[in-house]
Formats: C-alpha cells, sequence, structure tokens
C-alpha cells in the first residue's frame, strides 16, 4: 500500500514523550511533562451529559453546533473577552481546538504558501501546516525579550507566500501573556498585508497576578482579520471531552465549516449540552482551577529558584514554567537532561520540542501535580544536578 507523504510528519513529540513514559517500567513517576490536569471536571458539568443522553440527545446535532451553546458561547466572549460576534455565522463548536486549529489551516493555506509562528511554539503547529502542504515560518525571541518577537521581525518575516500569522497567548510552552500594547504591534503588520492572525486562546482562563488575557478579535483594528480559537479543556478540567470552538469573519466560518462538516459532522450531542452547562457557571467552575494552580506555580518556582544556578520567573499564565537549565548543567543538552530527570523519576519536556530556540530550557507542567509532588520533584532535580556538578561535563 502506498500512503500519502503527509502520514510521515512527525507526531506530537510530548504525546510520543507521555507514551514511551507509560510503556517504560518507572514507579512513582513525577510527571511535568504532560499539559493535562489532575483535577476531576465539575461534577455539574458530568451529571449534564448524562442528564442530555436521558432527554434523549443521542442523535444528530446541526454541524456548527447546538444554538442554544452557540449563543452561550457569544454570551461568553461578550462577557469575558469583549467580543461581539453573531453566534449563528461566526461561531462554529469544534472537538477540542485541536480541530479548530485544523479548520483554520486547512481553510486558509494552499500548498506553497506560508504562516508565520513566533517560536518557541506548540509543537503540532508545525506538522499541522506541513500537512496542509504549506510552510512554517519562525520567528523566534528569547527570554530577555519576554519570548516576544520584536514586531519588526515579524514584519520582515512576511512575504508574498505569508498567509497567515498564528499566534498563541497565553503561551504554551513559555507561559507568556500578550500584552495588549504588543497585539495591537503585531496586528498591524496583519493587517497591513492582510493576512489572518489565528489566535489560539486555549488557556485563557489560566492567568494569574492580575494579568490580563486580551482576545486580537476584542481589538477594534483588528476585528476583521482576526480569529479565534477557544477551548473548554483547560478553563473546566474537560481535557478528554473534546471541546472547543472557532470564531471569526462570516465567510471564513463558513467555509471552515464545510470542512468540519465532511471531517466530522458535528461535536457528539451530549457534550455539546455538557459544554453548555460549563459556559453558565464560568467563574464557579474555573475559579477553584485556577486557585490551586496559581498555588502550585508559586511553589514550583519558589523551589527551583533555590536550585544551584537557576532563577526562574514567575510566568504570568498556562500552567507552564519554562527554566533556563543551561547554568545548572552547562553543557548538557535540553533533550540530555530530560533524560537524566526521567532516570531519576521527573518527567520534563525538553524545549527544543518548542524549537531550536528553547535548547538549554525544559517546559516544566505543574497542571497534574499536587504540592508534594512538586517539593519532590525538585529535589530529584536537585540530585541530577549536584551529581552533575560533580562528574563535571561529560567527555565527547
Ligand atoms: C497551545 C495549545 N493549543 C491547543 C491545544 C489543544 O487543546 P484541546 O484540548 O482544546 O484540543 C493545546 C493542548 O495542550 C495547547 O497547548
Amino acid at each position: 500500500m502506498r500512503f500519502a507523504s503527509r502520514t510521515s510528519l512527525p507526531p506530537n513529540p510530548i504525546v510520543g514523550l507521555s507514551d514511551k513514559i507509560a510503556s517504560l517500567p518507572l514507579k512513582d513517576l513525577i510527571p511535568l511533562q504532560q499539559g493535562d490536569l489532575s483535577m476531576d471536571t465539575p461534577r455539574e458539568i458530568m451529571d449534564a451529559a448524562w442528564d442530555a443522553l436521558e432527554r434523549g440527545y443521542t442523535k444528530y446535532a446541526p454541524a456548527a453546533g447546538y444554538p442554544e451553546l452557540r449563543n452561550a458561547v457569544a454570551k461568553k466572549l461578550r462577557d469575558y473577552n469583549q467580543i461581539d460576534l453573531d453566534p449563528e455565522t461566526q461561531i462554529l463548536i469544534t472537538q477540542g481546538s485541536t480541530e479548530a486549529l485544523y479548520l483554520a489551516v486547512n481553510a486558509l493555506l494552499d500548498p506553497g504558501e506560508e504562516a508565520i509562528i513566533p517560536a518557541p511554539y506548540y509543537p503540532p503547529y508545525d506538522s499541522l501546516i506541513k500537512a496542509s502542504g504549506a510552510t512554517p515560518r519562525y520567528v523566534g525571541a528569547t527570554e530577555d525579550e519576554g519570548w516576544l518577537p520584536a514586531p519588526e521581525a515579524i514584519e520582515k518575516a512576511v512575504n508574498k507566500r505569508t498567509r497567515a500569522l498564528l499566534i498563541n497567548t497565553p503561551n504554551n510552552p513559555t507561559g507568556t501573556v500578550y500584552p495588549r500594547k504588543y497585539l495591537e504591534d503585531i496586528g498591524r503588520t496583519a493587517v497591513d498585508h492582510d493576512l489572518p492572525i489565528l489566535s489560539d486562546e486555549a488557556y485563557e482562563a489560566l492567568v494569574f497576578d492580575g494579568a490580563e488575557h486580551v482576545s486580537p478579535m476584542s481589538i477594534p483594528s483588528m476585528r476583521d482579520n482576526a480569529i479565534g480559537l477557544f477551548s473548554f479543556s483547560k478553563t473546566f478540567a474537560m481535557t478528554g471531552w473534546r471541546l472547543g470552538y472557532l470564531c471569526g469573519p462570516e465567510e471564513f466560518i463558513k467555509r471552515a465549516g464545510t470542512i468540519h462538516n465532511l471531517v466530522l459532522a458535528h461535536v457528539s450531542s451530549h457534550i455539546q449540552i455538557a459544554g453548555l452547562r460549563a459556559l453558565q457557571g464560568w467563574d464557579r467552575f474555573s475559579a477553584p482551577i485556577v486557585r490551586e494552580l496559581d498555588e502550585r506555580r508559586r511553589t514550583l518556582v519558589d523551589e527551583l529558584n533555590t536550585l544551584d544556578g537557576m532563577s526562574c520567573k514567575l510566568p504570568q499564565g498556562t500552567f507552564y514554567v519554562f527554566p533556563d537549565f543551561r547554568d545548572a548543567v552547562p553543557g548538557l543538552t535540553s533533550q540530555e537532561l530530560a533524560d537524566r530527570f526521567l532516570q531519576a523519576g521527573v518527567g520534563s519536556s525538553p524545549g527544543t520540542f518548542f524549537g531550536s530556540g528553547g535548547d538549554g530550557y525544559q517546559r516544566l507542567s505543574y497542571s497534574k501535580v499536587g504540592i508534594p509532588q512538586i517539593v519532590e520533584g525538585v529535589k530529584r532535580m536537585k540530585r541530577v544536578i549536584a551529581q552533575y556538578a560533580s562528574a563535571g561535563p561529560l567527555e565527547n
């Protein structure tokens, strides 16, 4: 059998790492590599799904999603994102933001075209864009720049093949929350070149220290160019339910909806009703999750800063920290350090998973671990670092 070349593209390396870890005889692993949550989905949301099944939500549903759910999404966008959209024509209910991403990329990019992406970046963007026949063009940023690529560098990356700018705020892996002024600056490039700006906002609810999550769609000058990708996964601890939504200009939603209809028909009927209940209790459901994550975030960063050679800043969003280990273990690559951490019983994602600019860094997630595990995990890292310091850098 002959297969299409897109099937040879690399899968998400984080999923690959989790699969590898699951196959190892590791007892007592501290899983800082994963972007899933330890908290259960709130009981009320689970009950809503069960109740929906009993009430007959077992049949086909409208392709774009039930009107009542789209209306609730429109209300949430108005109340929390300051975005005013027509629920009938500008909102599409998707199977997680993963499907929303697939639809957006495939609705906008033809083979031979390019999409600009700030780096470090969420790894699936790479294969997803390549699978459409287009090419990702990365614009790197450093930690000193707050992980925000200079707007001039983004402007410079635009060429006649560029068809989209894909951003992610709050950002996986760095935890950076894009400031409004920065969004306005890079938005000018998008508007001047008539480029859609795809904004992956899967972590919109996970912001701390009073940081403001800003949707490009809420900025008046960008309204016609901005597309929003949203998720229920992280806000309500609903990662396994696979529910999200795509928002944007009417013609874009119509075309993305055509692909959605072909590949999925629609999101499972009872899951949509559970999503409706989730949106009706946004603050009640998400606040305890954010509070718990905030405590873990502070603990992880405080603990990391007790390690020799480490200075880890408090990220304002997501449930990741992205510390630089180069001074702690000079000469070790990210992958080598992640291998050593794994041997010591700590899972971590090497920074290079997120682009070459991530070498020397690790992405550590505090979403699946409580405070005692965080403290124990950093203790194990300390041992790895001390061992490396006493043995000296490896000879080549
Ligand atoms: C930046 C980013 N976008 C999208 C997703 C996909 O989320 P969903 O569960 O909504 O498909 C993730 C998942 O980790 C993510 O980190």
